[in-house]
This record gives structure tokens, sequence and C-alpha cells, in this order.
């Protein structure tokens, strides 16, 4: 067996983290750079050092994807599913579940479109593999880059300026649940109105995206959406149960 190989079996061994799941050249790439950077010339090495090393482990995560989001990212998306949010929102509370949410821009990114142009109750779940882009979303404090799509007007109502940055306000915030979840293992919540998963499947095989994309559709309500991100229109043949209702918007049959 090769080397990277051999590496992906007791990484899974250790964190329960498939890597196999993930397109080998990409994954391969970044991880092999990382570990050079840090002067391990094997993986072997490299793994032993991640077993005693829990910094070490968070630095191979957040290597592992980009963490990059930013609030209302593709705002002509967002904007088209406003009027699908409304229809959601029709009979009852709308439960949404931002899977792979990174930094939070995402879930929030959400609740501030609900308060403000649906203003019917739901709640929002947001989960990450990450830790630690878990911690800064919950804390809630952007840059004024990841908030270039938002308006003056609306920043002005749903952050707080401290110095150079914006922080979300505790009523949008409180509107979030932020969770721990790998989406390639860990059990998924089911009931879902509205499941929004934005440019972390483009890095799993198609295997793994094909589990993924049927566990969405379980955990969807009949009539519920899943909104996925610009370059992932893929679910053609993926399952049946999913039909395509617009761009980048995927609907849950009965
Ligand atoms: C590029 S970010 C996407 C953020 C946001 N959804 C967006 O589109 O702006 C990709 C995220 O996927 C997360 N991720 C990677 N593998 C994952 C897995 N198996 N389960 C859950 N999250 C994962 C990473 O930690 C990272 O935060």
């Amino acid at each position: 067996m090769d080397e990277y190989l051999e590496f992906t079996r007791e990484f899974f061994d250790f964190t329960g983290i498939d890597l196999q799941s993930y397109k080998r050249p990409q994954m391969e790439r970044r991880l092999t750079a990382l570990r050079n950077q840090l002067g391990f010339s094997t993986f072997k090495e490299y793994m032993a050092r991640v077993r005693k090393d829990p910094q070490l482990l968070h630095q191979t995560l957040d290597k592992m994807t980009i963490n990059v989001s930013e609030f209302l990212r593709n705002p002509e998306r967002w904007e088209a599913l406003i009027p699908h949010l409304k229809t959601l929102s029709a009979h009852g509370p709308l439960h949404a579940w931002s899977a792979a949410c990174s930094t939070g821009e995402e879930p929030y990114s959400l609740a501030l479109v609900m308060e403000e142009y649906v203003r019917q109750p739901y709640s929002i779940l947001a989960t990450d593999i990450d830790e630690n882009v878990l911690a800064q979303a919950q804390a809630g404090v952007y840059r004024p880059y990841q908030m270039r799509s938002v308006s003056e007007s609306l920043r002005r109502r749903y952050f707080d300026e401290v110095d150079d940055t914006w922080r979300v306000r505790p009523r949008l915030r409180a509107q979030v649940t932020f969770r721990k979840h790998n989406l390639l293992a860990d059990a998924y919540p089911t009931g879902m109105s509205l499941i929004i998963c934005r440019n972390v499947l483009i890095y799993f095989t198609d295997e793994a995206k094909q589990r993924v994309v049927e566990r969405f559709a379980h955990a969807l309500r009949p009539g519920g959406l899943l909104f996925v991100g610009s370059t992932e229109q893929f679910l053609k043949g993926y399952t049946e149960r999913l039909v395509n209702v617009g761009p980048f918007l995927y609907q849950r049959q009965s």
C-alpha cells in the first residue's frame, strides 16, 4: 500500500475522519504541503506527531478544505431563495440546517434573510467538522471583506460595529445553534425544511457525494429544499428523491 493510503487509514483509526472520501489529488497535495512545511519528510512521521499533538490535528483539519466564507455569498442566489423561504414557512416554523457552515456567515445570512424578508418563525442548526471554525462562528465577529454583500442599512440593523469589525447582534445569534458534525460519519437530523450545503461537496469523491446527497434527501421533509453551491449542480442521477426546482435548488419529493 502506498504511503498516503497508509496515512489515511491511520488517520481514520485515530480521528474517525475518512480522508479517502475526499478527492485524492487535491487532498494529497494539501496535506503534503503542510507536512513538508512542518519539516516531516514522510507521512509516517507526520502521523506519529498528529497522535501526540492536538494542535497539529487542528492544523490538519484546517488544511483539509478551504474555510473561506462570506455573508450572502452569491447574493443573487439568496435573493432567489426568498420566495421559496416564504412558501416553506407557510405551514409552520422553518427548520433549517446549514451543513459545513465554516465560520458562520452562511447560517447568519439565513437568519438575516428570515428576519428581514420572511418574518416567520424559524430555527437554524449550523454544523461543521472543525471545532475551530465553529468557535469563530459562535463569536460572530467579522471583518469588512466578509460583509461586502451586506448593505449599510442591513449592517446597522443586524450588527454592531466594534473597532474595525462587525459583531452579529445577540438577537440574530440566538437563532442559530452550532454543533460539531461530520457529514461523512455522523447521524443526520430529520424533518428539515431546508438544508444549505455549499462549497464542500466539491471536495468529496463521487461515491461520498452520492452517500451524502442520499442522506440529505432523507433528512428533508417532503417538499423541503436543498440549496447547494454555485459549482455544485450535480444531483442528476444521484437520487430520484430530489428534483431540480431552480438554479442550485433541489426539492424532496413526497
Ligand atoms: C469552503 S467552506 C464552506 C462554507 C460555507 N458553506 C460557504 O459556502 O460559504 C467548507 C467547510 O466544509 C467543512 N468540512 C469539510 N469536510 C467536512 C465534513 N466531512 N463534514 C462537515 N464539514 C466538513 C470545512 O471544515 C469547511 O468549514
